[in-house]
């Protein structure tokens, strides 16, 4: 599979801070030279980003909104950047909830998260899939990499939604990988572990994680380097245990039933 090396223009959501923003500058120094659009909601942050590069681009966009609005982005996003052959979907949120204190959980915090961690990932997916499989049928690569988590494999009960709707993005790449297997479409999951960003400022927890976390300089090189070879899923850190303890192998098992299922079906509609 090809590395993101080929890739000529990335649009990267949820670049103004912590990975996302990492990666943007990382693939914006790589040798192949892209143009790589950020995009997020804040707007100093996406102009600070620009500033450091003259192949950065900027877009100001919100993902946590309706369908309409995810369909229009998508629209404008493929006309002002016809050559667009990447998304790295690295927008997203967290937020703890006690099921001992029921009455304290606040359901539109609840869907806000699912919206921005999982829905919108998978509405504009459907969105930029005739894009990117028109870019296919002229014999070109492209690339969705969603970032999920280490909880998406195993939950971390305090974050109970969040590892939810980071499963429920691990399982969409998963179908997306099979489905798309016979196009130039290549999808690369990338799970990171704990890793140093703004994610967790908002719960006053970043002081007492900043002591476990992995160094962002750490896992950019780590993504990076999954990125390059077209890794389909890249995991670093404690990931990597977990991921030799419950995913190994899934992948594979994944395409071969969804092989026999088509072979099935054939079978049955002839
Ligand atoms: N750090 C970790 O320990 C860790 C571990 C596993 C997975 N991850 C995942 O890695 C990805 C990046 O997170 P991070 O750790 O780098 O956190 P971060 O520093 O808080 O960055 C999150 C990014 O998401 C963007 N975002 C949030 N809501 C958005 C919205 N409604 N519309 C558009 N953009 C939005 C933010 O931009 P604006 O606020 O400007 O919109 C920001 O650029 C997330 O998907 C996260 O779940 C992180």
């Amino acid at each position: 599979m090809p590395g993101i090396s080929v890739a000529k223009c990335i649009l990267i959501i949820g670049a103004t801070s912590g990975i996302g923003r990492a990666l943007a500058l990382a693939i914006h120094a790589l040798p192949s030279k892209p143009t790589v659009v950020v995009g997020g909601r804040r707007r100093a942050r996406l102009d600070e980003l620009a500033a450091q590069g003259e192949r950065f681009q900027t877009v100001q966009v919100d993902v946590n909104t309706d369908r309409a609005n995810l369909k229009k982005f998508v629209q404008e996003i493929t006309i002002a950047y016809p050559a667009l052959d990447a998304v790295i979907f690295s927008s997203g949120i967290q937020h703890m909830f006690d099921f001992k204190k029921p009455e304290e959980i606040d359901l539109d915090k609840v869907e806000d998260e699912l919206n921005t961690n999982y829905t919108s990932i998978f509405t504009m997916t459907t969105f930029f899939l005739p894009h990117f499989l028109k870019l296919s049928a002229e014999g070109k690569p492209s690339f969705i990499i969603p970032i999920t988590s280490g909880l998406a494999v195993v939950p971390g009960p305090w974050v109970p939604n969040y590892s939810a709707t980071k499963s429920a993005v691990h399982s969409l790449a998963l179908s997306l990988n099979a489905q798309l297997a016979d196009t130039n479409i290549h999808v690369m999951e990338i799970i990171p572990p704990l890793v140093e960003s703004e994610l967790h400022d908002h719960q006053g927890m970043t002081p007492a994680l900043s002591k476990v976390w992995m160094p962002l300089d750490d896992f950019t090189k780590a993504a990076m380097d999954g990125l390059l070879r077209g890794n389909v899923q890249i995991t670093a850190g404690f990931v990597n245990l977990n991921w030799d303890h419950f995913e190994k192998g899934k992948i594979e098992k994944i395409r071969e039933a969804f092989q026999r299922q088509n072979h099935n079906m054939r079978i049955e509609s002839s």
